[in-house]
């Protein structure tokens, strides 16, 4: 995996230079000169980076290539997106979200009551609300405010019982009606692990007899006017146009028909959201096949010939892709904490001044190993091993010995393995795969990384530094729950090699990328360990500043949010510790101290990694 597939998934916005990772942007700071800066200050644990200018890259790409679309094909409508406040609703999210899309009236979706009033909240003036997910009336009502407060809001109806609410809540209250928009349940389906979203046994939308029933409804009712979009959503992370593709032809006829039907006030079609980030680092295995200018092209494209060949005015379009725009800028630190094969090392070898005629020959083994023998005294030392073990079970040889060898033959493979690093055989690769050191970080995968531990979704995950050297080892990521599903696993269809480092001379820092869609919220406090301490970094021509500082919670902060009183958690400590014996008056007082320091930082370690 040449330079950890950034030229895959990083989209540049990050460069390797001079052995670290820096970003690709104004004055290219290192990311480790970031991460140290902070922990100078004694912070320890995982850290949280958030780049608001990849979230303006973002933003501005998506208008570029839907404006530039528009214009080669001759679209009569307009092109408006809204950010999907589901995919992080975290504020300083949030706030670069509205700020950096505010000159295109870039707007927010709610699919909540609690999203709701953070989109009445944060959209500025003039930008969309989009509304999607099952509705209350209390919800229905919030919309019905939004609108009466000036917010230009489409409720989306998912089944007719929330179209006969809306009725309900217009004949009862004098409030401004709301923008209705029909979320219609397409035969096509989308593609990737989060396809379910489209199809006929989809969860959300109506079906074509239940359109026209809605119609209906709205006629009779003297809303039709008030229907001005229909919305579809084929599901996120789609790896393949072609369902798109189904689904706008599929769609655009639904619309067309609408509009021949009556529906004079309808001028927009949402398609949702969808569009995929690049998450693989391995060039077999790309995660979309398609680009954005694709994308853009074949939605203005197909849209503008569907309504060209029915005689209809071309629609408005609304996207709500959100993983596309936050994705990127959100960026996981984790600590390297231990390297569970460090006990294989050299000055760990006690050799007695009579060792076993094997033991002696691995000695030997190792010494010479060199380029051209390697294989060989691979295959020698793997057979030595053998040997003895059988004369440890024997009682031939004892501990110390067995030790010796251990150490010994292990790093006779991993020396063969860096020897042998340019070209690779089946076996050399069964032995890489065996011999697997265990990277234990210090971060939560349950709390940073949910959508790994539920649906296996990869991350690009590279070191920080130490990159002007060669990776030999095939790499495990253990995480400090105590839960074996905090594991990101070797992969040999999707290897991770890392660095061979001893963490007591030289800390090392693992960086998990394009983590900002879905996982801050999704993430959970499993063993209480909870958000990780973020950062805003904000980056010009000559440096870059450190914004937005967002403490994890600490130890008592997280009981205290479950339930627990804090007082009565800390008063029960220290009256425990004041009541027993055996040590002095002073000993109390500072083990109390140190009691209320312990209590008041977060959960991660605070070992010197
Ligand atoms: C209705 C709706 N719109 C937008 C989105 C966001 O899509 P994406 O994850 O592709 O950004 C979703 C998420 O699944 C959704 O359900």
């Amino acid at each position: 995996m040449k330079n950890y597939g950034l030229d895959i998934w990083s989209n540049n916005n990050f460069i390797i230079d001079n052995g670290e990772v820096k970003l690709n942007y104004k004055s290219k700071p290192s990311i480790l000169k970031i991460v140290q800066e902070i922990r100078d200050k004694n912070v320890r644990g995982p850290m949280l980076f958030r780049f608001p200018h990849l979230i303006k890259k973002q933003i501005e790409t998506l208008y570029t290539y839907f404006d530039k679309a528009i214009k080669i094909n001759s679209y009569k409508g307009s092109f408006n997106a809204v950010f999907p406040l589901k995919v992080n609703q975290f504020p300083h999210v949030v706030e670069a979200v509205t700020t950096q899309g505010s000159k295109h009236n870039y707007g927010l979706e709610a699919g909540s009551k609690a999203e709701l009033i953070l989109a009445m909240n944060k959209t500025p003036a003039g930008a969309h609300i989009t509304v999607n997910g099952f509705k209350d009336k209390e919800m229905i009502t919030l919309g019905f405010i939004a609108a009466q407060s000036g917010h230009k809001i489409t409720i989306t109806i998912e089944g007719l019982g929330e179209l006969e609410t809306i009725i309900e809540v217009a004949q009862e209250c004098k409030l401004k009606i709301p923008d209705i928009g029909i979320r219609v349940r397409l035969h096509s389906t989308g593609s990737g692990i989060w396809a379910k979203s489209g199809g006929m046994d989809a969860k959300f939308g109506l079906t074509s007899t239940e359109i026209i029933e809605a119609i209906t409804l709205m006629q009779k009712a003297d809303m039709i006017e008030n229907l001005t979009m229909i919305h579809f959503h084929i599901g996120s992370q789609m790896s393949d146009i072609a369902p798109l593709k189904r689904a706008l032809r599929e769609a655009g006829n639904i619309y067309a028909e609408l509009k021949n039907m009556g529906a004079s006030s309808l001028s927009g079609i949402n398609i949702g959201g969808g569009l995929a980030v690049e998450y693989d680092q391995h060039t077999r295995a790309k995660s979309r096949n398609y680009s954005i200018d694709e994308f853009s092209s074949s939605v203005v494209f197909l849209l503008g010939e569907i309504m060209d060949a029915k005689n209809v005015s071309h629609p408005d379009i609304f996207t709500e892709s959100g993983r596309y725009i936050v994705a990127s800028h959100g960026v996981l630190i984790a600590p390297v904490l231990e390297l569970f094969t460090q006990d294989y090392q050299d000055r760990l070898l006690k050799f007695k001044e009579n060792n076993p005629p094997l033991l002696e020959e691995l000695r030997y083994l190792y010494k010479k190993l060199g380029e051209k023998n390697c294989i060989e005294y691979l295959h020698d030392a793997l057979d030595h091993m053998e040997s003895l073990l059988t004369l440890f079970d024997l009682g031939y040889i004892d501990l110390q010995d067995r030790s010796n060898a251990e150490i010994l033959v292990h790093n006779i493979i991993k020396k063969s393995l860096y020897l042998t690093s340019s070209y690779t055989t089946d076996e050399l690769q069964e032995l890489q795969a065996s011999l697997q050191e265990r990277y234990l970080i210090n971060a939560s995968i349950f709390q940073s990384l949910p959508d790994y531990w539920g649906l296996k979704q990869h991350f690009p995950v590279m070191p920080l530094h130490n990159l002007e050297k060669k990776p030999i080892r095939a790499a495990s990521i253990w995480d400090i729950t105590c839960d074996s599903d905090g594991e990101i696993g070797f992969d040999s269809e999707k290897p991770l090699f890392l660095h061979d480092v001893d963490l007591d001379s030289e800390d090392y820092f693992l960086g998990f990328f394009n983590i900002g869609a879905y996982q801050e919220t999704l993430g959970m406090d499993h063993n209480l360990f909870t958000h990780p301490n973020e950062y805003t970094i904000n980056i010009d021509e000559d440096e870059y500043t450190i914004t937005n500082e967002v403490e994890s919670k600490n130890i008592l902060d997280i009981l205290d949010s479950i339930g627990y009183e804090r007082d009565e958690i800390l008063n029960k400590l220290k009256n425990d510790l004041l009541e027993s014996d055996f040590i002095t008056e002073k000993e109390k007082c500072d083990t109390l101290a140190k009691l209320e320091i312990f209590v008041t930082q977060n959960g991660y370690l605070r070992t010197t990694n």
